[in-house]
């Protein structure tokens, strides 16, 4: 059996991928210093406890697993909190994956698959967003993503190191059969908010700015159901095993979809309100992203499967109901 050690396996997007994993025949070892994850949704595999920015803990556990591959899930990654500890996501997101990535090379292990995010492009002039697509990140936390990227190429051209970036739109949504989902605290994410608000959780969802160059003046963005976003990390990993080049793909379905539809999509979904009020617009946030997808598509064979909106809200109710 192959193993991955999988940094951030206890969280959102690392849970499903370990699922993900482990239904193609590896071995996925969660490395998570659980600030953000859970230990319950760690199980898929084992979970080894420790901080990326730890060296000597890495190396213990790659020596004890022995990893054939790494994805790299661990980060900060809320932009708000960036903005105020910019410091504090440099290190854990910039340092913390030079630390890995030392470990790695001392470890002998060649292959490596990256969360990164669309926040790198900012606020992008040009739109479907592409992979050439100028980086110009607008906060902290983009900027961290984009040093952390830079970091992986340096390292692979001074070394042996085999690469995948894969930049997320916005993943949404649950496991399909309710195994994993999102529990982050606090939550920041569009979705599982209004269906708080909807399911009474919270009295209001805020929606930021209400007054944007789009048809219904709210932000439009892609979102792409996590389970999709974890079956990309299986493609990529076949594809580095098949080819010795780096790569670097956008994870979104191309299609774009404004604040209020999802709010829409949330009522339809459980039947009730969300109650929700404008607030002012975030410093930097850009009014529309969506991705071609083009990379995704064609190199690695991707899809989405499952990113439709009612699946993407459906499969995220039936996670919130099973946390009541
Ligand atoms: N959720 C999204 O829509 C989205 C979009 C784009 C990119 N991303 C990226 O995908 C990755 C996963 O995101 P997520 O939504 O699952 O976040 P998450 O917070 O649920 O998961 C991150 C995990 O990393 C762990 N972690 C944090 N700091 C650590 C450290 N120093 N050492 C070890 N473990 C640490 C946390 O405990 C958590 O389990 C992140 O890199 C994020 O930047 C997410």
């Amino acid at each position: 059996m192959r193993t991955a050690l999988i940094t951030g396996g206890a969280g959102y997007i690392g849970s499903h991928a370990c699922k993900a994993l482990a239904r193609s025949g590896w071995r996925p070892v969660s490395y998570d210093d659980l600030s953000q994850g859970h230990r319950a949704l760690v199980k898929w595999g084992p979970l080894e406890e420790g901080d990326i920015r730890d060296r000597a803990r890495l190396d213990a556990v790659l020596a004890r697993w022995r990893p054939q591959a790494v994805l790299h899930f661990a980060a900060l990654s809320q932009v708000g909190a960036s903005v105020l500890q910019p410091d504090l996501y440099r290190d854990v997101n910039v340092a913390g994956t030079e630390c890995l990535l030392a470990a790695m090379r001392a470890a002998n292990v060649e292959t490596l698959v990256f969360s990164s995010t669309a926040a790198v492009y900012g606020v992008p002039t040009r739109l479907p967003i592409t992979e050439t697509t100028p980086v110009a990140p607008t906060n902290p936390y983009g900027e961290t993503k984009a040093a952390a990227e830079d970091a992986i190429r340096r390292a692979a051209e001074g070394g042996k190191l085999r690469y995948a970036i894969l930049r997320y739109f916005n993943a949404a949504g649950g496991d399909p059969d309710g195994e994993t989902g999102e529990s982050h605290d606090p939550e920041t994410h569009l979705i599982p908010n209004a269906i708080a608000a909807a399911l009474g959780k919270t009295p209001t969802l805020d929606i930021f700015g209400d007054d944007y160059p789009t048809p219904d003046g709210t932000c439009i963005r892609d979102y792409v159901h996590v389970s999709d976003v974890a079956w990309a990390h299986i493609a990529a990993l076949e594809w580095l095993e098949a080819n010795d080049e780096p790569i670097t793909c956008d994870l979104g379905t191309g299609q774009g979809t404004s604040n209020l539809a999802v709010i829409s999509a949330v009522e339809a979904a459980t039947g009730r309100r969300v109650p929700w009020r404008t607030m002012p617009r975030r410093p930097g946030d850009p009014p529309v992203l969506y991705t071609a997808g083009r990379a995704a598509r064609e190199t690695l064979g991707w899809m989405p499967l499952r990113s439709d909106l009612p699946s993407i809200v459906g499969d995220a109710l039936k996670w919130s109901q099973r946390l009541q």
